[in-house]
C-alpha cells in the first residue's frame, strides 16, 4: 500500500472536484491501485484553511465549504495558515497546486511549486500559468531534487494528452499537435451557431464552471495559448513562450459570420496549433472555417480534441471533456497515480 498525504493550495471547483473523487471513490482506489490519499492540509485564500497530520475525512471539507461555512470552523490542529506557511510547515508528501491561473506571471503558483519541489514534495497542478511560463525551469528543479511535478489536467483537463503524447506517442515523431483547446469558446460557438446570443452563452460557460475567473482569458485565445506553449514545450521539447503564439481569439466573429458558414457547411473553431518545421516549431490560435466533415468540426460543446500528427502512427486523435470540476480533479488523480507507480521505493 502507497500513502501520499496531500496540501491542497486552493480549493475551488477543481480542489472539491478532487475531494468529490476521493470521497466517492477512495475505498476503491485503496482496493484497486492499493493506494491512499489523504488530504492533511488545504488552504484557500477564501474558504479558509485547516491542517491536520492525520487527514481530514473529503466529505467533512466538501460538506464545510458547499454549506457556505469557512475551513477554519473544523476540527484541525492548525487554522490560518496561508499557502506559503502550508508548504513550510506540513507534514504532505505532495502539493496539488490550484490558485488561480495567471498567464502573464504564473504567480503565486509558481512560487507555491518551487517552494514546493525545494522542500522534496511532488506537486501536482492543473494551474496553467505557472506550467506555460516556468515548465523548463520548474520541471529541471523537480528534476534535481529527485521529485515529480503532475501537469496532466493544464490541457485537456483529464482527458489523457500530456502523459499520452510523451509516454505512447513520444517514440511515433510527434511533427504537429492540433486541436481545440478551449471549452468555453467551442461551447461559445457551439451555442451561437444554435441562435444563442454571445453574452448568454459565455455567462452560460461562467455558470457550469468552464471559463476562467476572467473570461478575457478564454475568448481573447491567451487561455488556448497558454495550452499550445505547454504542448510545444512537454511533446517537442523546445522552450517557446507565449509571445512565440500568434494568437488571435473569438471576440471579432459575429453571428453573421457564424451564419455565413453555416450556409456552407462549414463551422467556426477555435484551432490551436503546434508544428516542427525547419524554421523550428510554429505555434498558433486562431479561428478557424472547417468543413463539416472535418474531424474537429463535430467537436462540440464544452468538448476538446486533440490530433497528434505522428511519423509512425499517422494522426491519432483524442476527444474528451476539456473542462469541468470533477473532469480536471480526475487528472490530480492521475497525476498522483502515475507518481506513485514510477517512484516504487519512493515517499
Ligand atoms: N477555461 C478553460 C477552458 C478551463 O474553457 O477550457 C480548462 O482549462
Amino acid at each position: 500500500m502507497r500513502s501520499y498525504r496531500l496540501a491542497l493550495i486552493g480549493f475551488g471547483n477543481v480542489g472539491q472536484g478532487f475531494a468529490q473523487i476521493l470521497r466517492d471513490q477512495g475505498p476503491e482506489l485503496v482496493r484497486q491501485f492499493e493506494i491512499d490519499l489523504k488530504i492533511v492540509a488545504v488552504s484557500d485564500p477564501l474558504k479558509g484553511s485547516a491542517y491536520d497530520p492525520e487527514g481530514f475525512a473529503p466529505a467533512a471539507l466538501l460538506d464545510a465549504v458547499q454549506a457556505g461555512r469557512s475551513l477554519e470552523t473544523l476540527t484541525a490542529t492548525s487554522h490560518g495558515w496561508d499557502a506559503e506557511r502550508t508548504i513550510a510547515s506540513c507534514n504532505a508528501d505532495a502539493i496539488i497546486e490550484l490558485s488561480y491561473t495567471d498567464l502573464k506571471t504564473g504567480e503565486p503558483a509558481a512560487s507555491h511549486i518551487r517552494q514546493a519541489l525545494e522542500r522534496g514534495m511532488h506537486a501536482v497542478t492543473t494551474n496553467k500559468g505557472p506550467i506555460a511560463l516556468h515548465y523548463p525551469e520548474l520541471s529541471a528543479l523537480a528534476h534535481r531534487k529527485g521529485v515529480q511535478i503532475g501537469i496532466e489536467g493544464t490541457v485537456m483537463s483529464g482527458t489523457p494528452t500530456l502523459r499520452l503524447g510523451v509516454d505512447l506517442l513520444g517514440a511515433a515523431g510527434i511533427s504537429r499537435v492540433q486541436g481545440i483547446v478551449n471549452g468555453t469558446t467551442n461551447y461559445i460557438l457551439t451555442q451561437m451557431e444554435s441562435g444563442a446570443p454571445y453574452t448568454e452563452a459565455l455567462a452560460e460557460a461562467q455558470a457550469q464552471g468552464y471559463a476562467e475567473a476572467d473570461p478575457t482569458s478564454d475568448v481573447e485565445g491567451f487561455d488556448a495559448a497558454g495550452k499550445t506553449v505547454i504542448l510545444a514545450n512537454v511533446l517537442m521539447g523546445t522552450a517557446i513562450t507565449m509571445k512565440d503564439v500568434d494568437r488571435q481569439g473569438i471576440t471579432q466573429l459575429t453571428p453573421a459570420d457564424i451564419a455565413s458558414a453555416k450556409a456552407e457547411g462549414q463551422r467556426w473553431k477555435l484551432i490551436a496549433s503546434v508544428e516542427k518545421t525547419t524554421d523550428g516549431v510554429k505555434a498558433s490560435v486562431r479561428p478557424t472555417r472547417l468543413l463539416l466533415t472535418h474531424p474537429l468540426a463535430s467537436v462540440s460543446g464544452p468538448t476538446n480534441a486533440v490530433t497528434f500528427t505522428t511519423a509512425l502512427l499517422g494522426d491519432v486523435t483524442m476527444i474528451g471533456p476539456g473542462a469541468g470540476r470533477l473532469v480536471t480533479g480526475y487528472a490530480i488523480l492521475c497525476d498522483l497515480l502515475a507518481i506513485a507507480r514510477s517512484t516504487p521505493a519512493g515517499h
